[in-house]
């Protein structure tokens, strides 16, 4: 069956994950715009967006992603991270238009010694997190059919993520100080657009009983140290920088927004309702490294 899909969002992981996903899929069109063509602060941008590209789904990959930064501009955070989707919700509530929104772990705060479920309940440390709590509150409550997609830990070889980061530290440092207690499952990004795309296949079919909360993430964990060894091993095995890797507690970064130690997301209910597989994090890391250091 033909597809169409528009995004809030081109040149960010997802949104470009997406893309890479669909090229060549004659069964799908994409429609993507960048934060000037469709602005989440700016309601009737969004509105003309979505009257001119006619999709199927709409997918709001858009999102203010700086953590630290949302501490000092907690307003700007919400208006993009709440006031945005509340404004997609309503639109597409109005055209009946299916609607996928993408959140975080950072909702949580991180005190729970298991892997967070769907029935979990929130509490964001940081601004960054209570503006994507406010976005999921705000869309649930506009469009009852919208689903929203936490994603966490994400890395690929687009866009700026924790690899890009990693490996251009070892470009001009022989050691690095990384934290070894957060925990997390690192989510290549092309697993989570084909999530989104099999997401928004399912809501254009009219599929019922589709889960108004999925969390979208890889079946393993690693913590942020380890994470950065496999990186720079990797980089080294293809001819890039290597660098040692010490690791430090996050208390000892005195970083302006605290962040969930645990960032485990079950990523079970999602896995088994939409039939997901996972491309292997050394598989993941290797063509993510690839990316990084052929850019
Ligand atoms: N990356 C992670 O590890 C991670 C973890 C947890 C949750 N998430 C969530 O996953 C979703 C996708 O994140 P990502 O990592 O793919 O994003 P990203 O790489 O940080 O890129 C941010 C995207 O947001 C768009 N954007 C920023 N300000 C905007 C505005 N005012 N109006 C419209 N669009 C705006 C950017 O537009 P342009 O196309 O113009 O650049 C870009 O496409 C977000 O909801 C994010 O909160 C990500």
């Amino acid at each position: 069956m033909s597809l169409r899909i528009a995004t809030i969002g081109r040149n960010g992981q997802t949104a470009r994950a997406i893309a890479a996903t669909t090229a060549g899929n004659g069964e799908i069109t994409l429609t993507q715009a960048n934060s000037q063509q469709a602005d989440l602060r700016d309601a009737a941008s969004l509105a003309r967006y979505i009257d001119a590209a006619k999709p199927d789904v709409l997918i709001n990959t858009g999102a203010y992603n700086f953590v630290d930064r949302a501490e000092s501009e907690p307003d700007e955070a919400m208006r993009i991270n709440a006031d945005g989707p509340l404004a997609l919700a309503r639109i597409c509530a109005t055209l009946s238009l299916p609607f996928i929104h993408m959140s975080t772990d950072c909702v949580f705060d991180g005190n729970s010694p298991d892997p967070y479920t769907e029935r979990d309940s929130p509490n964001p440390l940081s601004a960054y997190g209570r503006s994507k709590l406010a976005g999921e509150h705000a869309v649930a409550s506009a469009n009852p059919a919208a689903i929203t997609a936490r994603v966490c830990w994400v890395y690929s070889e687009f866009a700026d993520n924790f690899v890009s980061k990693i490996v251009g530290f070892a470009r001009t440092r022989d050691q690095l100080q990384v934290v070894d207690d957060q925990v997390g499952p690192p989510t290549y990004a092309p697993d989570i657009a084909r999530a989104l795309i099999a997401l928004a296949r399912a809501m254009h079919s009219g599929e019922s009983n589709l889960p108004p909360l999925l969390h979208v993430a890889a079946p393993w964990t690693t913590d942020r140290a380890s994470m950065a060894r496999d990186i720079l091993q990797e980089s080294k095995r293809q001819g890039g920088p290597f660098a040692d890797v010490q690791p430090v507690a996050t208390a000892t970064f005195n970083a302006p927004a605290p962040r969930p130690l645990n960032a485990r997301l079950s990523g079970a209910l999602a896995t088994q309702r939409l039939g997901l597989t996972w491309t292997p994090w050394s598989e993941g890391l290797a063509r993510s490294v690839a990316g990084v250091l052929s850019r």
